[in-house]
């Protein structure tokens, strides 16, 4: 009788200790903050990622300056067209609505640093599988003529 009260009473600790774990483990979901829907669980916001190279901070004006953006659009014109069009995909992607998908920062060490981004950072990687291995290209741009590009794409 007395072995059968002492089982009895590991067993209950037992539940006891179960569900305590499957409580904590709800209130820590429960905590969580919401994520945005296009986040998978491991992977980082895209938008928080800079990636790799000269540029760690860009500051965009409330409006688009549209003496910049047409500077931009000269310079992809005349560099970037053999293998972008505005709106379409084409041997690279397409740059419309590119500030909705990366960060200022990244766009522009895109531009300007491909070669490592290619290498290492895992936006640009997984882009070069998705364009089959065909690299982006450096255009040997300057930091200006990169900035007045990323205006332009503000304006596809
Ligand atoms: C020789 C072809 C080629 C040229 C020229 C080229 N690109 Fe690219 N670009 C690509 C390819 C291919 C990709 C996607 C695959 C990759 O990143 O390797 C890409 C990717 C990009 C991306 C990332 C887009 C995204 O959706 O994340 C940006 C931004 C970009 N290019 C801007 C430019 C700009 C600006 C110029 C002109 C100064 C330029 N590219 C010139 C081929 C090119």
């Amino acid at each position: 009788m007395k072995s059968f009260a002492v089982n009895l009473f590991a067993l209950l600790l037992f539940f006891a200790a179960a569900g305590c774990g499957g409580d904590s483990s709800t209130a820590a979901n429960d905590s969580s903050k919401p994520k945005p829907k296009s986040m998978v669980a491991d992977e980082p916001d895209p938008m928080e990622n800079k990636g790799i190279g000269p540029i760690t901070s860009v500051t965009l004006g409330a409006t688009v300056d549209a003496a910049m953006a047409e500077e931009g659009r000269k310079v992809y014109e005349k560099m970037c067209t053999a293998c972008h069009k505005p709106t379409e995909k084409f041997i690279g992607p397409a740059p419309i609505g590119v500030l909705d998908r990366r960060s200022p920062e990244w766009i522009m060490n895109m531009i300007l640093n491909p070669e490592q981004m290619v290498k290492e950072d895992p936006i640009a990687k997984k882009l070069l599988m998705e364009f089959n291995g065909s690299p982006m290209a450096n255009q040997h741009l300057t930091e200006q003529e990169a900035r007045a590009v990323l205006e332009y794409f503000r304006t596809l």
